[in-house]
């Protein structure tokens, strides 16, 4: 399926350590700023579909508020069970403040 850069939200809205949830084209998405780069990583857990927007993040991951699997916000591999599978990263540019994902 072709993909498309989808304006998303200006970087000054996602606070460094932090994350916003956002659904794009349809995707729910994370868009998070770890040390002064943006991120963009699906925003379902791959355990049962939990919507991580509602998660917790904590450094560099964020924790899955249902059964507590948590993924690398950057590479959106996943540290601990019961997800097995990582979350899927999507592309990022940044142009002027604001910031585009592939989706
Ligand atoms: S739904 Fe996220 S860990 Fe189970």
């Amino acid at each position: 399926m072709a993909t498309s850069y989808y304006p998303v939200m200006p970087v000054s809205k996602v606070p460094v350590g932090g994350m916003v949830g956002v659904e794009v084209a349809g995707t729910k998405l994370l868009i998070s700023n770890i040390g002064g780069k943006v991120y963009a990583v699906s925003g379902v857990c791959t355990h049962e579909e939990f919507d991580l927007a509602e998660g917790i993040v904590v450094e560099d991951a964020v924790t899955c508020p249902l059964h507590l699997s948590q993924f690398d916000l950057r590479t959106g591999v996943v540290y601990n069970p019961p997800a097995t599978e990582p979350l899927k990263v999507f592309n990022v540019k940044i142009d002027g403040d604001m910031i585009f994902v592939e989706v």
